[in-house]
């Protein structure tokens, strides 16, 4: 497809929802992969939904094993609708210890919002920024996209270090741009180009 203003599109319509949504290999035995609806994903999401510094951070929230099954349900309708791709991670053979992914991909023009959590148990062990940088390589190399950003609140140190170690530059801060539970936070904008070094 071509825009109006007579740009092609950054990645052609239908490339994200082709095929089986790829399994990625991390360090330490762990993979990225797709969310599974079995009782270990939708209790670690149940989790992670309960989870103080998640539900702040990540502004969500999951009642109950149900509600964590749906939402994994969104979560691949959102790939097929080529708005999304989320992934978990997780040991091979086991259950998610955390989430990573794409929010608002916009293929036409070529961009997505990084995003990702870790359950209190697994954190500390680099899990967030091996997710990171494995899907930005997927998302650049393979899949095409051009710009990748990831946004954290300014209060959320620990966000800015995985921002900075999986290879996002700094760009600016955004004033009063996060509506948290404790109210308006200033925000850091990273990204990530095609071309940036490794
Ligand atoms: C932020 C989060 C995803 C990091 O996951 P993780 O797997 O523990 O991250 P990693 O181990 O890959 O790296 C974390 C880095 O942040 C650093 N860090 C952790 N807490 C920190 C703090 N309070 N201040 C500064 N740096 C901090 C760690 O030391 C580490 O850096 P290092 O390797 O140089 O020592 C995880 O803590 C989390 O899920 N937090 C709650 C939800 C959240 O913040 N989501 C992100 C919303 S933007």
């Amino acid at each position: 497809m071509t825009s109006t203003a007579g740009i092609p599109d950054v990645v052609p319509a239908g490339r994200l929802a082709a095929g089986a949504q790829p399994v990625l290999p991390l360090p330490g035995g762990l993979e990225l992969r797709p969310w599974r609806l079995d009782d270990g994903d939708a209790d670690a999401l149940h989790t992670a939904g309960q989870d103080p510094a998640i539900s702040h951070w990540n502004l969500f929230s999951v009642g109950s094993r149900d509600e964590a099954r749906a939402r994994i349900e969104r979560l691949h309708a959102r790939r097929t609708a080529e708005t999304g791709a989320i992934w978990a991670v997780a040991p091979a053979g086991g259950a998610a210890v955390g989430l990573a992914g794409l929010n608002d991909v916009d293929l036409a023009g070529g961009s997505a919002e990084v995003v990702y959590w870790v359950l209190p148990e697994a954190r500390g062990g680099g899990i967030a920024v091996a997710a990171t940088r494995a899907l930005s390589r997927w998302a650049l190399d393979e899949l095409g996209l051009h710009r990748l950003t990831l946004c954290h609140s300014t209060g959320n140190p620990a966000s800015c270090r995985v921002a900075e170690k999986a290879g996002y530059l700094f760009e600016g801060t955004h004033r009063s741009a996060l509506l948290h539970a404790d109210g308006w936070h200033d925000q850091h904008v990273h990204a990530r180009v095609s071309g940036d070094p490794a």
